[in-house]
């Protein structure tokens, strides 16, 4: 697979129905929403009640993405709030075993993600149970932020993992991405790309444009 999730962070807040709508119209089939709680990231963004607002005016594949301490507390809220996959941070989890598998006895899909700084060997005793693992191109707590050049390599290393044991995961990348550096990621393996403030800062356009580029690669 190869799409596009859009982080909502970068949206218009006073207007998130009509934002969603472009979204929907352009074709786009996941959406991003960044959870984050003031102490795993120095900022706060919004929680599962407004997630769960969202929920009935779209289809679109609610892609949550836990920048929280300690998730666990929350798992249910999330599920209740129409999460389709939640993706905990590796560096928030005391037992991230239990709480992928909490997540997975939901329902939900579950993804695990790694800062910057954290080696992808960390998750080498739980891939096998893990349905996505999101990379992080910048560290976590805001949106506009610039890519970090070592994410390629880590993704590729990723990739070449998740082959090299015949798994199933999906590959997202998380941070800085834009339509000027989206083909370095997509050749480093990247399957679901997230994308911020560069498709709110143009909809339509970027995202016409990220779709011309995907079709590059069809997989
Ligand atoms: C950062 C968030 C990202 C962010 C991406 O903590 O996890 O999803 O909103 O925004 P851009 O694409 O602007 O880097
Ligand atoms: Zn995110």
């Amino acid at each position: 697979m190869l799409e596009l999730s859009p982080s909502l962070l970068s949206a218009d807040f006073t207007n998130l129905k009509s934002e969603m709508e472009v979204l929907d119209k352009n074709g786009v089939k996941y959406l991003h929403l960044d959870v984050m709680d003031g102490m795993f990231v120095p900022n706060i963004s919004f929680g599962p009640m407004i997630i769960k607002q969202l929920r009935p005016l779209t289809n679109m594949i609610f892609d949550v993405h836990l920048m929280i301490e300690d998730p666990d507390r929350y798992v249910q809220n999330f599920k209740d709030a129409g999460a389709d996959i939640l993706t905990v941070h590796y560096e928030a989890c005391k037992h991230l075993h239990r709480t992928v598998s909490y997540i997975k006895s939901l329902g939900m899909k579950v993804g695990v993600s790694l800062n910057p700084a954290t080696n992808i060997d960390v998750l080498d005793y739980v891939l096998e149970d893990l349905d996505l693992v999101l990379i992080m191109s910048v560290n976590p707590g805001f949106g506009g932020q610039s890519f970090i050049p070592s994410a390629i390599d880590k993704i590729k290393n990723l990739k070449a993992k998740i082959r090299e044991r015949n798994l199933n995961v999906i590959v997202e990348v998380d941070g800085g991405v834009k339509t000027t550096n989206v083909k370095d990621v997509i050749e480093a393996g990247a399957d679901l790309i997230v994308s911020g403030s560069d498709v709110f800062a143009d909809k339509e356009n970027r995202i016409r444009a990220y779709k011309e580029i995907f079709k590059n690669y069809e997989k």
